[in-house]
This record gives C-alpha cells, structure tokens and sequence, in this order.
C-alpha cells in the first residue's frame, strides 16, 4: 500500500483518487471545493470523433482509446452505488449553411478514410432524428458513438465512491508540496501550470462560458441526441440530461483566470443556439455560468511522471472527461510500478523534454 496525495478534486483527481483508493492506496484528495470546478460545468460530451480535428490524430486515438473504457468505468462507479448517467444516444452535428455543409463533408471524408463510424443526412432526415431542429438546417453527420455523460451525476458518483473507500478529503489549496505526504498526481486542472515549472507555460486556462435550460410547459422537448454545429465559425452543443435539462456550451476565449460571465458570451450561445433549435426561446434559463479548461499547448493532455514520485494527469483541453478513465488508468499503473498504457505515449510529458529535471520540484 502507497500514500497518495492528488492535487485537484476535479473529474481527474476523483478518478485517480477512487480507483487507488480501491487497489488499497491511502489517498487524500486537496482542493478547496472537490467537485466543482470545470468538472462541474462541463457539457459532458464523450466525443472523440466529433472533436476531431485533421492533423490531431493522437487526440482522437487518445480519446477513443478512453471512450472504449467509458462503459465498464460507469458500470463499476454505478456498482459502488451511484450511477453516473452514461447517455448511450450518439451525436448529431449539423450544418446551417452552404460552407457549414462543406465543412461536414470534409469532415465525414476524413472521419470515414480513419474508418470511423459516421452517417451523413440531408436536412430532412435530420429533422426526422431530432424533430426540434431548425428547417433552415441544410445536412447532418450522425455519430453514434460518440456519447455523452451527465457530469453532475458523475462527480457525485465519483465522490459517493470516493468516501465509500477512505479517499480523505482536505478542502485547501496547494501551493507547494510541503504539506503532501508519498506519491503526488498533479490534477488541478487549468491551475496546475502553477505547481511545476515544467508545465509553467505547457498548461494555461481557457475560458468558456456555459448555460443550462429546461423546457416550460408548452414547450418542444430537448433533442434526445448531443447536437453540434458551426454557427459563425463558432462551435456550439447542446447536450440533453435525462431529468429534461439542455446544457448549451460553450464559448472558448483566453481570459486568463477570470471567471465571470461576460454578456457577450451568454447572447453569442442564445443566438446560436436558437438558429440551430427555435424553440430554445422559449426555455426557461437556469444557469449561467464560466469555467476554466485546462488547456495544453499541443491540445494533448499530460499523463505521466514528472519527476520523482510526482506524476501529471492534466491539460486535458476539451477532453477532461472523456479522457478521465485513460487517465486514472495511467496514474494506477504508475503508482503500483506497473507499464503505463501504450494508449498515452503521445501524452507523455517528456515531450517538454529540457523543461524539468527528475527533481520533485
Ligand atoms: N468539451 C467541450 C468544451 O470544452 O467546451
């Protein structure tokens, strides 16, 4: 049995901090407000493939790689008694106008030559999937794979299972590792460029703001799919929650640490939103709120150690909890001595090779 300090009680640290506490590792969790963070207000999307971008391939593979764990990771979180809310409906992303219709194109011709599973529709059989969606939408690409989770339900699974073996929670922030007692994962999202130096400049936040609605009596339902889309050269989703609730995201602008809602944020998602969904006019609003990625330089995240007894599952990008179950796989593996998975090669943070010693700091 190792003593393991993780850094961050966000969807990373949580999952870490389970499955070892699960193998038999004594494991405290550091944050101020475990479970919340970025984690909190994450869309939830699971989406390799529609987050794939040409010339990104090991994100992708990165990703898939942590999708293809996805279910058996809700199946043993549901087991330790709460069920995070796996969403087996796929992702639709549409296209509003002649240029989005071409961008899909090239992306279901790239996605196809990688042999992925997609499907292309007309903008009727569109609407025929998702009868909410707006009749100027001229075509679609289906991705049943590419899944959704609801990322409330998840954290609080994450904690339940968490508290269920022993995970010690200490509700403060790290500045330094003084305090931390054996092994040590970095996991504090956007804020962990601060705690090494070999990731000062490799991880810094990217802002974004997100809404969730809840349709009024009267009002058409939520689409049962993830729905995606292009509005202004900006990506938009829409990702449904089984209890009704839409979450609309999410703008993505540097801003440094701030996180307040600028106005410009929530009237850019509305409006998109709308040309995409009518009917979200007439939403009841219920949160509005901004949250920090943790983003990394080459938009891969960085898992594995760092130095000595000091191990990084961080910059994580758009990816957090799609890649939350490769992660926690990788730091198991490195905590108990174990080969870290093939699958994270390419997230190695030996890639910033020259910026850090095997010092602990
Ligand atoms: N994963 C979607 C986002 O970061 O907005």
């Amino acid at each position: 049995m190792r003593e393991l300090s993780v850094v961050g009680g966000g969807v990373i640290g949580l999952s870490i901090a389970w499955r070892a506490a699960v193998r038999g590792h004594r494991v405290t969790v550091f944050d101020p407000d475990p479970g919340r963070g970025a984690s909190w207000l994450a869309g939830g999307m699971l989406a390799p493939v529609t987050e794939a971008w040409p010339g990104e391939e090991d994100v992708l593979a990165l990703g898939e790689a942590s999708l293809r764990r996805w279910p058996d990771f809700a199946r043993d979180l549901a087991e330790e008694g709460v069920d995070p809310g796996l969403s087996p409906h796929g992702t639709l992303v549409v296209a509003l106008d002649s240029a989005d219709a071409g961008n899909l194109e090239m992306l279901a011709a790239y996605l196809a030559e990688l042999g992925r599973d997609v499907e292309q529709l007309t903008g009727r059989e569109v609407r025929r999937a998702e009868p909410g969606i707006s009749g100027s939408v001229r075509s679609g690409l289906l991705v049943p794979g590419d899944l959704a989770v609801d990322n409330r339900r998840l954290l609080r699974a994450l904690k339940h299972a968490g508290d269920k073996h022993a995970v010690g929670f200490r509700h403060e922030t790290v500045t330094g590792f003084e305090d931390l007692e054996g092994d040590v994962v970095l996991a504090a999202g956007a804020w962990t460029g601060r705690l090494h130096p070999a990731l000062a400049d490799a991880v810094r936040p990217l802002k974004g703001e997100i809404l969730r609605l809840r349709p009024r009596r009267g009002c058409l339902p939520p689409p049962r799919r993830t729905v995606r889309a292009m509005v202004e050269g900006r990506p938009l989703y829409l990702v449904p929650r089984d209890d009704g609730e839409l979450v609309l995201g999410a703008t993505q602008y540097e801003a440094g640490f701030d996180e307040t809602v600028a106005a410009r944020g929530v009237r850019e998602l509305l409006e998109g939103a709308e040309r995409v969904l009518p009917g979200i006019a007439e939403y009841e609003l219920v949160e509005i709120a901004a949250g920090l990625r943790a983003a990394s330089v080459d938009t891969m995240p960085f898992i594995g150690e760092l130095g000595e007894g000091v191990f990084a599952a961080t910059g994580h990008h758009r990816n957090g909890l799609l890649m939350a179950p490769v992660t926690a796989d990788a730091a198991l593996a490195w905590l108990d001595g174990e080969p870290l998975p093939d699958e994270i090669a390419a997230a190695a943070p030996a890639r910033l090779s020259g910026r850090f010693s095997k010092e602990r700091m």
